[in-house]
């Protein structure tokens, strides 16, 4: 099974994050992956206009499964993605694809920047992972660990012991997937991998990378002018999950 993941589009009805999904997409088209997996703030402002254009561009053969992130806004990606009434409720949303679990969270604080799972969203993920005992991809926007990117690291999912515990009664779990951090990297949570895909509208910048000190006047610790990327997750028979980097050029 392969798992096309990308994260962070941003859609704000101008043309320049349009054209990097678009981009993205295109590549995609001609792949013949199993999920596409997309890691929040697909909106940029959570507008039905940025929801209505996601919905034209997010489109493949293979499933799309979506999660918010900190930049949506719950009631506009339920009706304009999801097709669902207008709610304020915590969005988690379970789909088996080829007998593989994808159990997608909602990490978001409405209003805020910062993540965090609902007591109500990691009972759903434990009773949702108790279903059975396949291979499961957890996704969430907000990685629950510091990642060594200032900016993001002060607003990332706090409340991870609770998240842990969950993790630790499921070993069924293969992998975490989140977005947020606009830069692709890969490290560990719970003894988990967790996999970051990189932002499609933007890259963030490491603190030694030239730039990175820049004020928000400035563009801020972003660099815009990179190409966008996204991960491509291989799940090997052994529940291995190897993930390689993809860069589109647009
Ligand atoms: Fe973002």
């Amino acid at each position: 099974m392969i798992i096309a993941h990308l994260s962070d589009l941003h859609l704000d009805d101008d043309p320049r994050a349009e054209s990097r999904v678009a981009a993205v997409m295109g590549y995609l088209a001609d792949l013949a992956v199993d999920a596409v997996v997309v890691t929040g703030d697909i909106a940029d402002h959570g507008a039905p206009s940025e929801y209505a254009r996601a919905a034209e561009l997010l489109k493949h053969p293979a499933p799309v499964l979506v999660c918010p992130g900190n930049h949506d806004v719950r009631a506009e990606f339920r009706t304009g993605l999801l097709g669902l009434p207008a709610s304020g409720d915590p969005i988690d949303v379970a789909q088996e694809v080829g007998g593989v679990l994808f159990a997608l969270c909602d990490s978001t604080i409405p209003g805020r920047g910062a993540g965090f799972l609902a007591d109500s969203s990691l009972a759903w993920l434990d009773e949702t992972l108790s279903g059975g005992d396949g291979p499961a991809f957890v996704a969430f926007h907000h990685p629950p660990v510091e990642v060594g990117v200032p900016l993001v690291d002060a607003i990332r999912q706090s409340g991870e012991d609770r998240l842990a515990s969950v993790l630790n009664r499921h070993p069924r779990v293969v992998a975490l997937l989140a977005g947020h951090v606009h830069t692709g990297a890969s490290t560990t949570f719970a003894g988990v991998p967790l996999r970051i895909a990189p932002g499609v509208v933007s890259q963030s910048l490491l603190p030694v990378e030239p730039g990175a000190g820049r004020g928000w006047d400035e563009g801020g610790p972003l660099d815009y002018e990179r190409p966008p990327s996204l991960l491509l997750h291989v799940l090997h028979d052994d529940g291995r999950v190897t993930s390689h980097q993809r860069i589109v050029s647009c």
